[in-house]
């Protein structure tokens, strides 16, 4: 499975980087403001840290306007990939960016009929957001998977990127059903790489250890 970063600040993924296990980044209008520091300048610099897809979301909602910003997002580095929100509007842009060779990340997918579309349109890559489907007392991972499923049994150039992920458990069902790609902040990249018996075998180690250096 790929492992995309899911965030905006640069010593995040500098650190992330710095581990070998990641394979790009995922940015969105929220995560971009809260880093409060320019747009452009911040997508140039994550290409220039992370050798992989890097997701940047265009603002407008007209299409027209979507694939004026795409294409302006696009000329920034060879691996921005411009984020779409799933709207028709957004399938429009989305179909004529595709036809340009840019390749796009529909986002703010919550069902398998808009993954299934968005594929159709020719997006690159489809991001159903599992956390904020589980907030509302759906099966998050489970209609991540489903979207998988479908994407799958079809010849589309396109990869499920599941989003929203909150915890450590939604990597590991993600990994478990077989989803290409999970988007995850960097504090769960910390999370998962913690377990209390590791750090007692450690601690056990070196003790022995000393002792029979003494
Ligand atoms: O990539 C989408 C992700 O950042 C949204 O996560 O926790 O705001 O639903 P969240």
């Amino acid at each position: 499975m790929q492992i995309f970063l899911d965030t905006a600040n640069i010593e995040e993924i500098r650190q992330a980087a710095e581990l070998g296990v990641i394979d790009g980044v995922t940015t969105n209008p929220s995560l971009i403001a809260k880093e409060k520091r320019d747009f452009i300048a911040t997508i140039r610099e994550i290409c220039e840290i992370v050798d992989g897809p890097i997701s940047a979301e265009v603002i407008s909602l007209n299409a027209d306007e979507m694939v004026a910003e795409g294409r302006k997002l696009a000329e920034i580095h060879e691996n921005v990939v411009v984020k779409v929100p799933f709207t028709r509007d957004g399938l429009k842009a989305t179909y004529a960016l595709s036809q340009d060779d840019i390749d796009v990340n529909m986002t703010l997918i919550f069902s398998p009929n808009q993954a299934l579309l968005a594929a159709k349109a020719g997006a690159r890559y489809i991001s159903p957001f599992a956390g904020r489907l589980d907030d509302i007392g759906q099966d998050g991972i489970a209609i991540a998977s489903q979207c998988q499923d479908i994407i799958s049994s079809y010849d589309y150039d396109t990869e499920i990127i599941a989003a929203s992920i909150r915890h450590t458990q939604h990597v590991f069902l993600c990994a478990q059903e077989g989803i290409d790609i999970a988007t995850i902040p960097f504090k769960v990249l910390l999370q998962m790489m913690k377990h209390p018996l590791t750090d007692i075998g450690i601690e056990q180690f070196l003790n022995d250890w000393k002792n029979a250096n003494k």
